[in-house]
């Protein structure tokens, strides 16, 4: 059997700070593996001020290409040399691949959360009304990428009003007219969920070590919606054991983790990852945080 890492096993770099939680090295490693992929993820911690100085140096190392998370998202595309136009719409990158020493960024975090979705249901995103709770990056990720795959309808819920309104426009002027901020008025979010199919919590509400908050109030849960939650710590947050047993179908958000790293697998290898074996790395992984 080959000892890793030798002098012609392609790189991978997850970047950012701090990486102590993250599953994806574990998670794409096992899979290399398996594949017998030469092929090895590295996490690196960089600060804001040296990340140019770092990508630019590793990007000219045996690299296949990087995984980039909080803060850098948004920073890393001023050293590009090419953006994919999904990603060039959401305003952020996670995912770049080097091909000849040129760099092109992309965003798999929509398309996680899509492919997780329609695995989990069934279903597809195309045709559906959707109501984001939230509005950061994670919520851009999914609302645009929603956009793109003909999502009907998505209501945008959040704390600062301002923020969901400017997110909206942007996506009815880039994309497609679809989406609609929810009134701040106290029954406005019980009317529209009432004429949507699914509800995404793209907040950190329930987030461990705050596993008892619930992101809106649970009256307004209803059996019709599909409920959705990116949170993946705990794996069941409190709003999907609530909608659980209200007779909802769940979408526990894992499942975005688990596709947009499958996703970025193929950008960096050209082959379809085992996606199973992701899964079971990573709810092992989470598991034994529980
Ligand atoms: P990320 O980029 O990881 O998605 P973020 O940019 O910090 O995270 O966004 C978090 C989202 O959760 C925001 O929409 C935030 O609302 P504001 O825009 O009003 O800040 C929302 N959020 C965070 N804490 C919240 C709270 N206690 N109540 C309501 N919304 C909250």
């Amino acid at each position: 059997m080959k000892q890793y890492p030798t002098v012609t096993t392609k790189l991978v770099i997850l970047l950012g700070n701090p990486l102590g939680h993250s599953i994806s090295p574990p998670m794409h490693n096992r899979v290399f593996e398996r594949l017998g992929l030469d092929y090895c993820y590295m996490p690196v911690e960089v600060t804001e001020k040296n990340l140019q100085t770092v990508f630019s140096g590793l990007s000219r190392m045996n690299v296949a290409g990087f995984n980039v998370t909080i803060p850098h998202k948004i920073n890393i595309i001023e050293y590009l040399d090419a953006l994919d136009p999904l990603a060039a719409t959401i305003g952020a990158v996670n995912t770049i691949t080097v091909r000849n020493g040129k760099t092109k960024g992309y965003n798999t975090d929509g398309e996680g959360f899509i492919r997780s979705f329609e695995e989990k249901t069934q279903s597809t995103v195309h045709g559906k009304r959707f109501f984001l709770l939230g509005c950061g990056g994670a919520a851009r990720a999914i609302a645009m990428t929603l956009a793109f795959h003909g999502a009907e309808k998505i209501s945008i819920h959040n704390r600062t009003a301002a923020k969901a309104e400017a997110l909206t426009d942007e996506i009815n002027k880039k994309i497609r007219p679809c989406a609609a901020a929810v009134g701040q008025s106290p029954d406005s979010p019980k009317k529209t969920l009432a004429d949507c199919d699914v509800l995404v919590n793209t907040t950190s509400l329930g987030m461990h070590p705050h596993e008892d908050v619930f992101p809106l109030p649970e009256s307004l849960i209803s059996p019709h919606l599909i409920v959705a939650d990116i949170v993946y710590n705990p794996l069941m947050t409190r709003l999907l054991k609530s909608a659980q047993g209200k007779g909802c179908a769940i979408v526990p958000g894992l499942g975005m983790l688990i596709y947009q790293g499958a996703t970025a697998f193929k950008l960096f290898t050209g082959v379809d990852p085992l996606v199973d074996q992701m899964s079971e790395v990573a709810h092992s992984l989470m598991a034994s945080k529980q």
